[in-house]
């Protein structure tokens, strides 16, 4: 039993009729990252291996005629082969920041990085105004989620992550980061926290749907255009969580034991992706790795971020996730909320880091490099302009209207909601021309998951609970519903239009009633669902992660119920992940299944365009669903005493999700990447050409790289821009030989030699085409060096493998369509 449970079941139901009885008073606002870990420090990295020392700025020299100099309010267009070269603006945002604190004192540096203090602020994490009112610096609004604003009204409640991933549409996800940002900038919020990247490894995972799914390019392509998206908004971007905190249960205590290739690789390409996006900061997670603490961990902050990545931005703790004074010296910038537990009154910064300043147990200039990165991050985005908005809500009291502004940030940003919905939902099976619905004559909707919620969409805080539609997950990752519709309401609006007669059963329990209903209907339409989150918060005996890979509330039932009595049974599922749907999914009567994910605020008006053709389906699945749970490569590790550390090691490595599938040929039920539609494309015409015209100021590195050397360890080389640049396009035809409009998602996976040890088939493209039947259109993929490299442990660089490369495209990861080689020479 998890030690912290007892506490925090007691907190939640506090909180709950705490809430029932005096709505929206000063402690009804529940926690954020919850409750306090254990502050047992496992391994004390002896003092001497602390590698602290000054990392430069990268080359300031722009490199001519390649990349523009980025401001990161006005990133490169979506899709566009311009990587953004970031490095003047953080020279320019360094040196405003130094002239800043150069009339700070010893007190006041320290300030900078230390948090308030658990709800002692309107945020979540606030850090403190420094100088008489400010004067010298405002300080912070930290505030959550990845897919919102937390505890705000007047807000959006976008699409989760995982949906957002699915859509595997690079301009759709740079405009949700987009309207996001501007969402928080108005609400006066200087940091939003997230996007969230942990890797779907396990398929339980808790917090799986707030991250982007369970492959690093996919989930490194999402962070990128989120995070340009965001601070194009204008709000500074967090990248989380850092690193290996890829399941909920002993989440603070538990070692993750990753070896270097496979965490370089997988699990921190989508933060090497984010510091090519300019990411302003980066939060440490929970866990250990290795049997060291992520906010104290040496190798992880400094070596592998701040040296090699090149960040420029700084470290946050994930809250209350700090175990000492020293982690600064491993890489902390900023602890938070600030206190050592919630409300403790006690920190490791403030008095502590300032007395190990003066007897310098940790140099003045680390301090200063300290300060120095978290002012900078509030110039890089622009946030001194003079009219950057105050904080103008209060998370822990929204009906306090002295502090709630209740200022209205939605502009039309519903419509990108609906319009991702959409375009997010997979279409897993569609037989008899089921889909899309042709004004059926009669239908009936059949379970919970259809209809809206008996009293309102924030029946639960922090939406930990189900009742009716799920549209979200349920922790700190999430928002307040301003408004949800329900499948139910969005269908019989379209009823209406097409004269259809509609029924419905909403009881996911009276199996028998639902298939005497079905019987006789030109279409039965059952809603099952499956929900998860953060470890504080324990649905139906979920303590975060799934406890099993079944539909919820009885939903395979239902859905055998209905199908026995009704020959055109179609399937909608609302799940945080993948679903084990073995039990029905090759019943004859049922003609079709739709993944929809968990969609945001518009959920019910994006299964409805994608049921009725108005949206032709284009989501791919961003994790493999097997048939049996069982054949997914890592699991979740439970038990725990409460002083223990549990061992998570990571003894799949490289095979995660469908590289695993793939290496031991085990056959899915439906694999990674895979998404039918209403029309066909077939490909055609596959080229393969070296991207020329470059000038490049980078040639002997390049020459060295293509005669088989790994790349220098250097300050910033593995987000060097030579290295990303395009080195080959392989373009080819695709065309729509179906019937109607769609859109096609192209998958570009590699094939490497044996020799380099890489699983069968991996993941290093994708682009999203629109074409009207008939038509063709020639798209290309670009690869660079670093695509075609892998990480050679012992020199410590991306490396090419010998010999020939393959490049397949295709329409998931097991439909192969076009192939073709690479040899570098
Ligand atoms: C110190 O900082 C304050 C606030 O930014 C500024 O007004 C003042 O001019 C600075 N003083 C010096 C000596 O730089
Ligand atoms: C963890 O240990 C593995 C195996 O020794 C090693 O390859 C890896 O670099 C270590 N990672 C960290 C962060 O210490
Ligand atoms: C300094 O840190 C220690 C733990 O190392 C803690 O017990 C103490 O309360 C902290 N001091 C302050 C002033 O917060
Ligand atoms: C420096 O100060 C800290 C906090 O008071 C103390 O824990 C530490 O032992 C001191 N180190 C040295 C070398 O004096
Ligand atoms: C969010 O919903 C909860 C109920 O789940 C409610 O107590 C709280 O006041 C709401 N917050 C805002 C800002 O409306
Ligand atoms: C499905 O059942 C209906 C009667 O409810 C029948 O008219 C129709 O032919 C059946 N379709 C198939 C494909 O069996
Ligand atoms: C799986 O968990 C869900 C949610 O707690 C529960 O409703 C369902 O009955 C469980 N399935 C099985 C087979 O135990
Ligand atoms: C399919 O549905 C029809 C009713 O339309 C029913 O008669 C038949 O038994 C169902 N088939 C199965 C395999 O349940
Ligand atoms: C075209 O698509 C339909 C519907 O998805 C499918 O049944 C059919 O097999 C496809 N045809 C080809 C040639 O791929
Ligand atoms: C790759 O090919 C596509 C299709 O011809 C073209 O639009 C694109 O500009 C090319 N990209 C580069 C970097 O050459
Ligand atoms: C590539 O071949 C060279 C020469 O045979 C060899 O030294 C090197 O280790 C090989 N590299 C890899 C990654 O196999
Ligand atoms: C790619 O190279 C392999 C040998 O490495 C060869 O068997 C295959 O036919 C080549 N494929 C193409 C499309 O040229």
């Amino acid at each position: 039993m998890h030690p912290l449970a007892p506490i925090i079941s007691i907190l939640i139901l506090g909180l709950r009729s705490a809430s029932q009885e005096a709505p929206g008073a000063a402690t009804t606002a529940p926690s954020t990252e919850t409750a306090a870990p254990s502050t047992e420090t496992i391994v004390t990295v002896p003092i001497s291996q602390y590698s602290f020392s000054a990392f430069p700025l990268p080359s300031q020299t722009p490199v001519a005629g390649v990349s523009p100099l980025s401001d990161p309010r006005e990133p490169p267009p979506v899709g566009s082969s311009l990587i953004p070269d970031f490095a003047h603006a953080w020279a320019g945002a360094y040196q405003e920041a130094k002239n800043k604190i150069a009339n700070f004192t010893l007190d006041e540096k320290v300030s900078v990085g230390t948090g308030v203090g658990w709800m002692a602020g309107r945020c979540v994490g606030n850090t403190p105004p420094i100088g008489v009112n400010g004067s010298k610096f405002p300080g912070l609004c930290l505030e959550d989620s990845p897919l919102g604003i937390r505890f705000a009204d007047f807000v959006t409640a976008f699409p989760t992550g995982i949906n957002t991933a699915a859509t595997w549409n690079r301009k759709l996800i740079r405009r949700r980061g987009l309207f996001m940002g501007r969402e928080h900038v108005g609400k006066g919020v200087n940091v939003a926290l997230g996007p969230m990247m942990n890797i779907g490894r396990v398929a339980q995972g808790g917090r799986n749907w707030e991250g982007f799914g369970a492959d690093p390019f996919l989930a490194g392509e999402a962070a990128y255009e989120t995070i340009l998206g965001m601070q194009e908004g204008g709000v500074q971007a967090c990248a989380k969580h850092l690193i290996n905190n890829e399941q909920e249960h002993f989440r603070t205590q538990e070692s993750s034991d990753v070896d270097d290739r496979t965490q370089h690789e997988i699990y921190a390409h989508p933060f090497l992706r984010s510091i090519m996006a300019g990411v302003a900061s980066i939060m440490c997670s929970y866990n250990l790795i290795n049997g060291t603490y992520a906010c104290e961990n040496d190798k992880i902050m400094n070596d592998i971020i701040k040296r090699e990545f090149g960040f420029q931005g700084y470290i946050m703790s994930d809250w209350a996730a700090t175990h000492s004074t020293i982690s600064v010296i491993t890489g902390l910038d900023m602890t938070m909320p600030g206190d050592i537990t919630f409300q403790s009154g006690t920190t490791y910064f403030g008095a502590n880091l300032t007395a190990y300043v003066q007897n310098n147990t940790i140099p003045a200039a680390r301090l200063d490099d300290l300060a120095t990165r978290i002012i900078a991050g509030w110039y890089f985005v622009h946030q001194d302009a003079g009219d950057y908005p105050t904080t103008n809500f209060d998370a822990f009291n929204p009906a306090n209207e002295e502090t709630n502004e209740h200022v209205d940030v939605q502009e039309d940003h519903y419509k990108v909601v609906r319009e991702i919905g959409a375009a997010s939902t997979v279409l897993l099976k569609n037989t008899n021309g089921a889909l899309p619905l042709k004004k059926p004559r009669s239908i009936v909707l059949v379970g919970s998951d259809a209809g809206p919620g008996k009293v309102g969409p924030n029946e639960f805080a922090d939406q930990g609970g189900v009742d009716g539609i799920l549209a979200m997950g349920w922790g700190s990752g999430t928002a307040n519903f301003t408004y949800l519709i329900s499948p139910l309401e969005a269908i019989q609006r379209r009823a209406r239009d097409d004269r259809t007669s509609v029924s419905w059963i909403l009881d996911d329990f009276d199996t028998d009633r639902a298939g005497n209903m079905a019987i006789g209907r030109s279409a039965a339409l059952v809603f099952i669902s499956s929900d998860s989150g953060e470890d504080y918060i324990t649905v139906d005996g979920n303590e975060g992660d799934r406890k099993n890979l079944t539909a919820w509330h009885s939903g395979d039932d239902l859905v055998q119920a209905v199908a026995a009595q009704n020959n055109n049974t179609i399937v909608v599922v609302h799940s945080v992940g993948p679903l084990i749907l073995e039990p029905w999914i090759d019943h004859p009567n049922v003609t079709a299944v739709l993944w929809a994910g968990v969609p945001g605020q518009e959920a019910g008006n994006s299964i409805t365009d994608v049921l009725y053709g108005d949206w032709n389906p284009s989501g791919r699945l961003p994790y493999t669903i097997a048939k049996q749970a069982s054949d997914y490569s890592a699991h979740l590790i439970l038990g725990g005493q409460p002083t223990d550390i549990l061992s998570i090691p990571y003894t799949e490595g490289l095979n995660v999700d469908y590289r695993y599938f793939d290496a031991f040929n085990i056959t899915p039920r439906f694999e990674f990447g895979f998404g039918l539609s209403y029309t066909n494309f077939t490909y055609n015409k596959l080229h393969i050409a070296e991207v020329g015209g470059q000038a490049s100021t980078d040639a002997d590195l390049e020459e060295s790289w293509a005669a088989g050397n790994a790349t220098p360890i250097a300050q910033g080389s593995s987000t060097a821009i030579w290295l990303h640049r395009p080195l080959y396009n392989v373009t080819f035809e695709v065309e729509n030989t179906g019937p109607v409009w769609g859109g096609d998602i192209p998958q570009l996976y590699l094939n490497m030699p044996p020799s380099a040890g890489e699983p069968p088939s991996i993941l290093k493209g994708f682009t999203n085409v629109e074409i009207l039947p008939g038509d063709k259109k020639t798209v290309g993929i670009t690869l660079s060096r670093y695509d075609l490299s892998f990480w050679d442990t012992v020199a410590q660089g991306w490396r090419r493998p010998n010999g020939t490369i393959g490049v397949t495209i295709g329409t998931s990861s097991r439909d192969a369509r076009l192939k073709g080689n690479i040899t570098i020479a």
